[in-house]
């Protein structure tokens, strides 16, 4: 079924080559800071689940920001960045990676007060900041391969092939545990 809305973000679509999304109060210069919350340096005030009027992009890079959207709206989302950038750009997702989080914040046999830190700790995972969705390395790539993209790359925090996608994080970052990464960073293309 066609959504108006959607159809009429297309119609109206600006050429841009850097999109950010959910970008909250970090306003990246030279890309266009795109939040539904018109935090300081919010260059566009769009929900992004509704689509992106936006063609012809070369990379876009969100941090912290799928894990905040329903797992349905994020593949939506995905499809919506694959249309929108134009041949050859680039996604760049980073994410909680949900193997870290069960990997360091979960046993099934601990002491009886740890059992309890753990179910609290689990559950606010899940739910706390406003998490929708937490991601896992397959799942990701399953979803990006699902959306359209052919080639999805594991990334380390801060770094990149590409330049442009460079030094981009800002959010803190925990040990890896039993060898999970705590941030998941993807770039598909
Ligand atoms: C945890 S914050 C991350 C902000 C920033 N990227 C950072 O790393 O600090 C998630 C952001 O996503 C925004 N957000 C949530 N749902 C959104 C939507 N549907 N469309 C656009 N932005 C959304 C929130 O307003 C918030 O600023």
């Amino acid at each position: 079924m066609i959504d108006p809305l959607r159809l009429a973000s297309r119609i109206e679509a600006e050429p841009t080559e850097r999109l950010h999304l959910g970008s909250g109060s970090v306003a990246l210069p030279g890309w266009i800071n795109i939040d539904n919350q018109p935090y300081p340096g919010v260059d566009r005030v769009v929900d992004v689940t509704q689509g992106l009027p936006f063609r012809d992009a070369r990379f876009i890079f969100a941090e912290h920001f799928i894990e905040h959207i329903r797992y349905e709206d994020a593949r939506v989302l995905l499809a919506e960045c694959r249309r929108v950038l134009r041949d050859g750009g680039v996604l760049r997702l980073s994410t909680p990676n949900l193997d870290w989080v069960w990997a360091s914040h979960y046993r099934t046999v601990l002491t009886p007060d740890l059992e309890v830190l753990a179910c609290f700790a689990m559950n606010r995972a899940f739910r706390g900041w406003g998490h929708q969705f937490l991601w896992n390395l397959a799942t990701l790539s399953a979803a990006l391969h699902d959306a359209g993209f052919k080639r999805v790359v594991r990334c380390e925090y801060g770094q990149s092939e590409h330049a442009e996608l460079r030094g981009l994080e800002q959010h803190e970052t925990n040990e890896d545990y039993e060898g999970h990464s705590h941030i998941l960073i993807v770039e598909a293309s």
